[in-house]
């Protein structure tokens, strides 16, 4: 076997549900290290929905804005689909065929290439690739730990602990969740929802983002990437996502 490049630590983005947030938090991580110094790969293995799939889609094109990221399409995006459906669905109805393969190879391609990666997901971790396989196989696959991301909202303690369990019984990694959305004026159940999902989740809470009021993605990628290294938990979520030091 020929000596290869090392693999760059990386991240898995997953979340509770479709809509909580993936793109936004991994749009910030990637913008806050791209601060840091650190050459950051970005990418969206499936993105469906897409209006134009001859270009990327609005997720892919996102983060490679707040990465700053100049790789290949075919490695930051190489699944683009135009129904807004669960990836294998979307690829059947399309014929498309979805190669596993390849989108484990972009991946390893760019942490042989970038200081660190971030993945995000399609939907939560059970949405099917293809055939048979799951969000939570590619991540397998591509060996690198998750990040969750979910709601404050009433429901995401059920939410979260089905996913971090469910993750855990399939031996996959999870480096903690983030809770992003906080209202500046949280209801009763968001406001208790950071303290019992530390206590229950048995990962470790890497933060709570706060809802940013403003139309404009980037400006709330930017916003978000600013309360980031803010956090009380800021240490944690270093420790445990282990991006390398830039001097
Ligand atoms: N912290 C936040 N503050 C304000 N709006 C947010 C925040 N996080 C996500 N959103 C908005 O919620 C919607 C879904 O977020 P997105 O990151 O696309 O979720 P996902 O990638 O999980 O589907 C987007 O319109 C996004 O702008
Ligand atoms: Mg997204």
């Amino acid at each position: 076997m020929s000596a290869e490049q090392p693999l760059a630590p990386g991240i898995f983005v997953t979340g509770t549900d479709t809509g909580v947030g993936k793109t936004l938090v991994a749009a910030a991580l990637a913008r806050h290290l791209r601060d840091q110094g650190l050459k950051v790969g970005v990418m969206k293995p499936a993105e469906t929905g897409v209006d134009d799939p001859t270009r990327e889609g609005s997720d892919a094109a996102l983060l490679r804005w707040a990465a700053d990221c100049r790789a290949p399409g075919e490695d930051v995006a190489p699944l683009r689909l135009r129904r807004p459906l669960a990836p294998s669905i979307a690829a059947e109805k399309e014929k498309v065929f979805v190669d596993f393969g390849a989108l484990v190879e972009s991946c390893r391609r760019l942490r042989r290439t970038h200081d660190f990666v971030i993945v995000e997901g399609a939907g939560g971790l059970m949405v099917p690739l293809a055939g048979g396989l799951l969000m939570a196989d590619l991540a397998r696959a591509m060996e690198l730990p998750l990040l969750v991301v979910c709601r404050p909202h009433l429901g995401t303690i059920n939410h979260t602990l089905l996913t971090v369990f469910s993750a855990q019984t399939m031996n996959l990694p999870v480096h903690g969740f983030l809770i992003n959305g906080m209202p500046h004026e949280p209801d009763e159940a968001m406001a208790e929802a950071p303290h019992a999902l530390a206590s229950l989740a048995s990962t470790d809470l890497l933060g709570v983002l706060d809802r940013v009021e403003d139309a404009d993605e980037r400006r709330k990628v930017e916003a978000l990437a600013r309360q980031i290294p803010a956090l009380p938990t800021y240490r944690t979520l270093r420790r445990n996502l282990g991006w390398p030091e830039k001097s």
